[in-house]
């Protein structure tokens, strides 16, 4: 059972391990027999200065449970300098948590190139750099565990925060293919969508919500997914907070087929609208539609059908 999980002999790096859900992950593992690197640039949650305090605290808070831990302050832009800690303190690297995040909320129009770059640096290129150098450790041990943040944000879209949602869908498609990647050297890698009490929502959420998202009950997922009883959950998109844990997953509608000759034309595709938009016949797909196999059916049809309509608020008018 989930309850007698043990992490001994592991090593893990928590990205942004000071605070919040980093720090939940971090105390946990520490409290399972794993030795933890605790990263942490100490900043401010919307990327400004740094401090050693934050790692700090939560390294004495492991080591006084009789737990190992060691303290690493660079920025996961460096992610190499987090890893070479791991290996230099204990020897190598097995599961990496790409926690370490911030904001930068502001509506599109006002947003500066500043807003930008800081949280794809953080967010994008920060998962990425530790990745890649945990890389050739896991290939070459034949064995890694990768859970990358996403979140609801940048799954369904959220206003104010086009930066944020475009890093954190880039983290779905980051961890869909080292899932391809890595599966045959045992490296399984997972993304999750959490919600969780922290500084980042205590501003945004009220306190009798905030009781009831406490970071503690994100933890049991990822480790479930980090550990090596986990053999086959690869690849997954998971939704998690407040004790509610989700899978996600793609769906494509039945979708038009169009014969593809002249008559292909916006007129026709208009025709098949409702098709299009169709899901009562949906599939859940792994990979793109087989365009083969369909040419090979538009072959068969006849010249498309052509509507009245010539644009979509014609249609529209027009059903
Ligand atoms: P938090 O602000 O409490 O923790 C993030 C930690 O990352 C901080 O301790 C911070 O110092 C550290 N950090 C920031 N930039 C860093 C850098 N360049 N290098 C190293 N460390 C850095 O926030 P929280 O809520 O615990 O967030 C953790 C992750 O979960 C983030 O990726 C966040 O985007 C994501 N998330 C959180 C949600 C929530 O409801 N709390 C919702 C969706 C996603």
């Amino acid at each position: 059972s989930a309850k007698g999980l043990r992490f001994d002999g592991m090593v893990i790096v928590v990205t942004g391990a000071g605070g919040g859900l980093g720090r939940a992950y971090a105390l946990f593992f520490g409290s399972r027999g794993a030795n933890v690197v605790v990263n942490d640039l100490g900043g401010s949650f919307k990327g400004e200065g740094n401090s050693t305090k934050a790692a700090d605290v939560v390294v004495d808070e492991i080591r006084k449970a009789g737990g190992k831990a060691v303290a690493n302050y660079d920025s996961v832009e460096f992610g190499e300098k987090i890893i070479d800690t791991a290996v230099k303190t204990f020897g190598t690297i097995h599961i990496l948590i790409n926690n370490a995040g911030i904001l930068r909320d502001i509506a599109f129009r006002n947003m500066k190139d500043d807003d930008w770059n800081l949280i794809m640096k953080v967010h994008v290129k920060g998962s990425y750099k530790c990745a890649r150098a945990a890389w050739p450790i896991f290939r070459k041990q034949k064995y890694g565990r990768i859970i990358n943040t996403a979140s609801a944000a940048g799954l369904f879209g959220s206003f104010g925060q086009t930066n944020y949602a475009a890093a954190k869908l880039a983290m779905v498609g980051f961890s869909e293919t080292l899932a391809r990647e890595g599966a045959k050297y045992n490296i399984l890698c997972n993304v999750i969508a959490p919600i969780a009490a922290s500084r980042m929502t205590e501003t945004v959420m009220p306190p009798e919500v905030l009781e009831t998202l406490k970071p503690e009950w994100v933890v049991p997922l990822v480790a479930v997914l980090v550990h090596e009883s986990n053999e086959e959950e690869n690849g997954g998109i998971f939704e998690v907070g407040g004790g509610h844990i989700a899978k996600l997953r793609w769906e494509r509608s039945k979708g038009a087929l169009l014969k593809t000759d002249s008559s292909l034309t916006p007129s026709a595709l208009l025709k098949k609208w409702d098709d299009i938009n169709d899901f009562s016949t949906c599939e859940h797909p792994n990979g793109p539609a087989n365009f083969m196999e369909l040419l090979e059916l538009a072959r068969e049809l006849g010249t498309n059908e052509q509507g009245e309509e010539v644009s979509f608020k014609d249609k529209v008018v027009v059903v």
